[in-house]
């Protein structure tokens, strides 16, 4: 397995300085973050949605301790949600928000406040906010966070990750009329007493996880590039009487996007993840840990890198 001892690797400042300093980074960057700023975001975001696909922005940065930076994160999520009224993308775009980004390491009210003010400027927008689901000494905070964010914005997307043993309880309790909820794997390196380990039980967990949400009436996002899930989840839809707008597929940006153009062709509500701004690093990291050849990948454009 890849995977952990990446992750691991991931977490040592020599290692970030290294990955952060390489020339040949850019390249692979450039594969998974749709660029530095607001412009590129919205760049983007417009070829995706003239390809029929949705987005969801995501401002990079995570496990805040500065509350300037912060605050410079959710001005950021302002400037763009601002861009996406001007220029009519609000209907096809919303926003994932990490609430260590905006400060919830610094005190929840802080976090959360903040949180709160990205809401209100995307409800303003006429769009949603998605919280993003980080590692699992976050996960309770972080869902006890989207639970008062929906107080004052109905609409606001949770996220789970089915390879928490504690998920698809949590999926029973979501499963409610207008509940958005996104369904991951999970990202993150978990200890074998809070999460499944090996790839078989994850992904029986995520089935299990997609059948409590399909089957209710919240509106699934079902965030998988696996191609077996992906095919169950349109199985399910047939048998269970889905519309094709009750539900939608979820991919990463620069993640099999020929997979993401065929869902969109064939009818499904299909959204984009889309990661911009320069704090990329554990993004980028959690990206080639999920996949040997994104290893490889990087690889090859260490040893061209002249
Ligand atoms: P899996 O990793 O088993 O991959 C299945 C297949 O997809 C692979 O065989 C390969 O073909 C392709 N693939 C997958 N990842 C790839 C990659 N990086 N590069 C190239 N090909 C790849 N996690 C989290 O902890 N919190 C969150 O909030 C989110 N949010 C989120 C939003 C969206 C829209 C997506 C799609 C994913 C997330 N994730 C996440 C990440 C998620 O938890 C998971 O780590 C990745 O999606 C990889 O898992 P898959 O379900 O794709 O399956």
């Amino acid at each position: 397995m890849f995977r952990a001892p990446i992750l691991a690797a991931a977490r040592s400042a020599r290692v970030r300085a290294l990955v952060e300093n390489a020339p040949l980074s850019r390249k692979v960057v450039q594969r998974f973050v749709a660029g530095a700023d607001t412009d590129d975001a919205v760049r983007a975001g417009r070829r995706l949605i003239d390809q029929g696909l949705r987005v969801s922005f995501d401002h990079l940065g995570e496990d805040t301790l500065d509350a300037g930076r912060a605050e410079s994160t959710v001005k950021a999520y302002l400037a763009l949600l601002n861009r996406l009224a001007e220029e009519d993308l609000a209907g096809e775009a919303e926003v994932s928000v990490k609430l260590t980004a905006v400060g919830l390491d610094l005190g929840t009210p802080l976090g959360l406040d903040n949180a709160r003010r990205i809401a209100d400027a995307a409800q303003g927008a006429g769009t949603t906010i998605t919280v993003d689901m980080e590692d699992h000494t976050r996960t309770d905070a972080t869902l006890a966070g989207v639970a008062e964010l929906r107080r004052d914005f109905p609409a606001t997307g949770a996220v789970l990750q089915a390879y928490l043993r504690r998920t698809e309880q949590d999926c029973r309790a979501l499963a409610t009329a207008g509940s958005r909820v996104r369904l991951c794997k999970g990202a993150y390196a978990e200890p074998a007493s809070v999460a499944f380990q090996s790839r078989a039980e994850v992904d029986a967990s995520y089935t299990r996880c997609l059948g409590v949400l399909m089957a209710g009436p919240g509106y699934p996002m079902v965030a998988t590039h696996d191609p077996a899930l992906i095919a169950l989840t349109g199985r399910l839809a047939a048998e269970g009487g889905r519309s094709a707008d009750s539900f939608e597929y979820q991919l990463l940006f620069g993640v099999r996007p020929v997979e993401q153009r065929r869902l969109a062709a064939a009818g499904a509500a299909v959204r984009v993840y889309v990661p911009y701004g320069g704090q990329w690093y554990g993004y980028l990291m959690r990206r080639l840990a999920e996949r040997p050849a994104n290893v490889t990948f990087f690889l090859r454009a260490l040893a061209s890198r002249g």
